[in-house]
């Protein structure tokens, strides 16, 4: 053959290599409102930036008659690219080849492009849209999950890892992105389950619909599995290129600074904190007057929404925010509003990004459910992951900070770099109204009046406790700040502390309340 010839032969073989699994999987696939695996990659990625890999990988399965067929690409695709300009890994799966079950070649191209990532340092991308382990390749199709799982929990900590469920992910399958830092789901196309439908029916006699049974919505806002919630694949494509300018490459670099930007004129928070301290307002809009541009961009927005978590940028330098929201549940700290913030502490601190907590809760939720539900363990990954953390850590207490909750979020004594608070803070061992009916139980029994009594000693309380200068008095609060002033300081404290070095006592590794 002349060169051109075999030119012409590679193209020819190229074309059929990525075609899909024909036409009609794919009108099939379309009338799901989804993309194909291809076009997926294509829109998220850099344009011309992608680079496809191990497109002539063949299929192993033998048996039932498999030999026989072709699976173009063993239902995958891997390359790199570029997001922003920043250089990727990535795979994803193409439903249209075997309904994208995952077999021995198929989990072979998966591992080796996540090996890639991890040799060459950059964040690794994968699109799951997969029937789940292929039934016809058995035990080599478990092995390759097994193969999966180990790799991203090597990859833990060293590269960012995103998972994106475009389709069902079913069975073992979910335990990748369960192992992986951030899931993005999309409204109507994403499914994850360990038991899909079919076996409930079988086991447990019940019925019930893939979007009940574990849908976008239930993920991002029951579970708290998904991280990003978007209505359509477009939507999620533009929430990952926003993350990926918030975070760096790998555990060894920093996430990139972007020029200086004041914080857009309509959030000013002077005007957004009520005068009544019992009155609840939207932290999101005290973060929104206190970052670049007032973009952030909210993590697990629909999960455990009584805290915030999220990245935002202070004078160009990327930060992980995690609020107490008032609005909702007070902002109290509870089950699941423990496991959020810490698991995101920890994102932060394993990248290098710094922390900014801000401050205002009554402490954790009381109740026999919180109790038996567990909030002892999961309130201590709180205390665990503040501690642990060596990033740059800065706390604003803007209003409440009672009891085990003023340490929680990331109080001095988790050796916090700097603690402001607002003349509004209220730092005690517990709010006013239920320290008073305890210490001053006494007096106001035996009162002439109990009702006038309590008052009396609610203010008296409050006058004593209730402010932040005996926190400060003690050196708890480093400095007591007009809440005006606030970006000015973590900026100035963020700033000078880029050079921030700490390290952790020797050990294998800690042993977490996971
Ligand atoms: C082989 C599979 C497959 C699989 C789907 N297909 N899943 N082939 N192994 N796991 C094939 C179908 O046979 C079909 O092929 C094509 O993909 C499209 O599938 P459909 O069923 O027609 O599509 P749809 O109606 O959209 O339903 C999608 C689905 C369903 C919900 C994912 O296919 C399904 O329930 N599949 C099985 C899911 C599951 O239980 N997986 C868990 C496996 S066990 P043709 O040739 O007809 O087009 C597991 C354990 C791993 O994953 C443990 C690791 C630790």
């Amino acid at each position: 053959m002349t060169l051109s010839q075999k030119i012409a032969d590679l193209k020819r073989r190229m074309r059929e290599a990525s075609q899909g699994g024909g036409q009609k999987a794919i009108e099939s696939q379309k009338a799901k409102g989804k993309l194909t695996a291809r076009e997926r990659i294509l829109a998220l990625l850099d344009p011309k930036s992608f680079h496809e890999y191990d497109l002539f990988v063949a299929h192993a399965g033998k048996d039932f008659d498999m030999d026989k067929k072709f699976l173009p690409g063993d239902g995958v695709i891997t390359g790199t690219g570029t997001i922003n300009g920043y250089p990727v890994c990535i795979y994803a799966q193409d439903f249209t080849v075997a309904g994208g079950s995952l077999g021995y070649a198929h989990a072979k191209k998966i591992t080796k492009i996540m090996d890639h990532a991890m040799k060459l340092k950059v964040p690794i991308i994968g699109i799951n849209d997969s029937g789940g382990a292929r039934i016809q390749e058995g035990v080599n199709a478990l092995a390759g999950y097994g193969d999966i799982f180990y790799r991203n929990t090597m990859a833990s900590g060293v590269i960012p890892q995103i998972s994106v469920i475009l389709g069902p992910c079913a069975g073992g399958a979910v335990y990748s992105p369960a192992l992986t830092d951030f899931v993005f789901v999309v409204d109507k196309i994403s499914q994850m389950f360990i038991t899909g439908p079919e076996v409930i029916k079988t086991v447990l006699g019940e019925e019930i619909s893939k979007e009940d049974l574990g849908g976008a919505k239930v993920q991002a806002q029951i579970t708290g599995n998904a991280h990003f919630y978007a209505r359509s694949e477009e939507e999620c494509f533009e929430q990952i290129k926003q993350l990926m300018s918030f975070i760096p490459w790998n555990n060894e670099n920093k996430a990139k600074p972007f020029p200086k930007k004041p914080p857009k004129r309509q959030y000013k928070v002077d005007d957004i904190i009520p005068v009544d301290p019992t009155e609840p307002y939207d932290v999101r809009n005290i973060i929104k007057a206190l970052v670049d541009d007032s973009e952030f961009l909210e993590v697990q927005e629909l999960f455990a929404p009584n805290i915030v978590i999220g990245f935002a940028r202070i004078s160009g330098q990327s930060v992980g925010i995690i609020a107490n929201q008032p609005m909702v549940l007070a902002g109290v700290l509870d089950v699941d509003s423990s496991d959020k913030a810490a698991r995101f502490i920890r994102f932060c601190d394993a990248f290098n990004i710094p922390l900014v907590t801000l401050v205002d809760l009554p402490g954790y939720l009381p109740g026999i459910d919180q109790e038996h539900a567990g909030v002892i363990r999961h309130g201590a990954k709180v205390l665990y992951a503040y501690s642990e953390a060596t990033v740059p850590k800065i706390t604003v207490i803007l209003r409440k900070a009672y009891g085990g909750g003023y340490i929680a979020m990331c109080s001095h004594h988790l050796k916090a770099d700097f603690v402001f608070a607002w003349p509004t803070a209220e730092i005690a061992v517990m709010g006013p109204e239920g320290a008073a009916n305890i210490i001053f139980r006494k007096e106001i029994m035996e009162a002439e009046n109990p009702e006038e009594m309590r008052k009396k000693k609610i203010e008296e309380y409050k006058d004593k406790f209730a402010n932040p200068y005996v926190a400060a008095a003690y050196g708890y609060v480093d400095a007591v700040i007009e809440p005006a002033e606030t970006r000015h300081f973590i900026s100035h404290a963020i700033e000078i502390s880029m050079n921030k070095s700490e390290s952790l006592p020797k050990k294998k590794h800690g042993i977490p309340p996971f």
